[in-house]
C-alpha cells in the first residue's frame, strides 16, 4: 500500500491524513498552502454538478458528481461502512460553512459489489437521492470512450479537500488542471497497486498539483465530461506520485444500470 487513506468521516479524515504522512518519507514542507493542492478557487455556479457529501451533521468528508437529478457518482471507499441515514448530499453550495443550496437525504447507496479496497480498484459508488437536485448534471464517459485517457490529455479536478498533504480542508471549492499520466508511468510509480483496467493517473512529474484528503469521490473531468473519480495516491502532490482516479469508462455500464434503476 502506498499511503492510501480514506476519508469517511470528518474526524478520521484528519487522523487518516496524519497516518498517511507518517508512512511517507515526507518532503520538506516548503510549498505555501494551496488549493486542492495547487489550483484556484471556483464556485458551484461554474460547476453545478459538484456535490459535497456530508455526514448527518453536515460535516463534508467526500465529493461526488451529479449525473442525473437524483443520482450521484462517488467513490466506493467513501461509502464503505456508511448507511443511508448517515449521509447527506449537498448541491449548489460553494462553501463548506454555507447554508445555501439543496440538501438531500440518500435513499440508496450502491457500492460496486467487486469493491474491496481502493488499491484493488473497483472504487465506484452511486447514490440515489431522496430529493432531486435542481442543478445541471454532468455527462459521463461511455464504456467505449477509452481515448479520453490518452497520456498528456488535460483533466480537471475539483474539491474541498486539504490544500497540502497535512493541511486543512478548503472552505471554498477549488479546482486545478492536471495532465493524464501514461499507464506505464503510473505502473512505475505504484507497481502492482496500479490496476490499469480500473485506474487512471493524473498529475505532473514534478508534483505540485493534486487532489488530497477530502477530495475523494469528486470528479476528474476530461473535456468537461466525468471521466474519473478521485480515489487515492501516495501523499499529495509529491513528485513521481500522481493522483490515482477510478477509470470510469470501465464502470460506465454499471453506473448507467444504477442511474436507470
Ligand atoms: N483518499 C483520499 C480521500 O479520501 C483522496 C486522496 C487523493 N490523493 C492524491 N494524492 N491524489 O479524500
Amino acid at each position: 500500500m502506498f499511503g492510501l487513506t480514506r476519508a469517511r468521516t470528518a474526524a478520521p479524515l484528519v487522523a487518516a491524513a496524519a497516518a498517511a504522512s507518517a508512512l511517507t518519507a515526507a518532503p520538506p514542507a516548503v510549498a505555501a498552502p494551496q488549493p486542492i493542492v495547487g489550483g484556484t478557487t471556483t464556485t458551484t455556479t461554474d460547476y453545478p454538478f459538484v456535490m459535497q457529501i456530508t455526514d448527518a451533521s453536515g460535516n463534508q468528508f467526500c465529493g461526488g458528481t451529479l449525473v442525473a437529478a437524483d443520482k450521484v457518482v462517488t467513490a466506493a471507499h467513501c461509502m464503505a461502512g456508511e448507511s443511508t441515514g448517515g449521509v447527506r448530499v449537498v448541491g449548489g453550495r460553494t462553501y463548506l460553512d454555507g447554508t445555501n443550496g439543496t440538501v438531500s437525504k440518500v435513499s440508496k447507496i450502491w457500492i460496486n459489489p467487486d469493491y474491496t479496497d481502493a488499491a484493488n480498484g473497483d472504487d465506484v459508488a452511486v447514490l440515489t437521492l431522496s430529493t432531486s437536485m435542481p442543478y445541471t448534471p454532468a455527462a459521463y464517459v461511455s464504456s467505449s470512450q477509452t481515448d479520453v485517457y490518452a497520456a498528456g490529455t488535460t483533466a480537471r479536478i475539483l474539491g474541498w479537500g486539504t490544500t497540502s498533504e497535512n493541511g486543512s480542508s478548503s472552505n471554498q471549492l477549488r479546482t486545478a488542471t492536471v495532465p493524464v499520466v501514461a499507464d506505464s508511468s503510473c505502473k512505475s510509480s505504484y507497481g502492482s497497486d496500479f490496476v490499469q483496467t480500473d485506474m487512471v493517473c493524473a498529475g505532473y512529474t514534478s508534483g505540485g498539483v493534486d487532489t488530497c484528503q477530502g477530495d475523494s469521490g469528486g470528479p476528474l473531468l476530461i473535456g468537461g465530461v466525468l471521466a474519473g473519480i478521485t480515489s487515492w495516491g501516495e501523499g499529495c502532490a509529491e513528485a513521481g506520485y500522481p493522483g490515482v482516479y477510478t477509470r470510469l469508462a470501465t464502470f460506465s455500464d454499471l453506473v448507467t444500470a444504477q442511474v436507470h434503476s
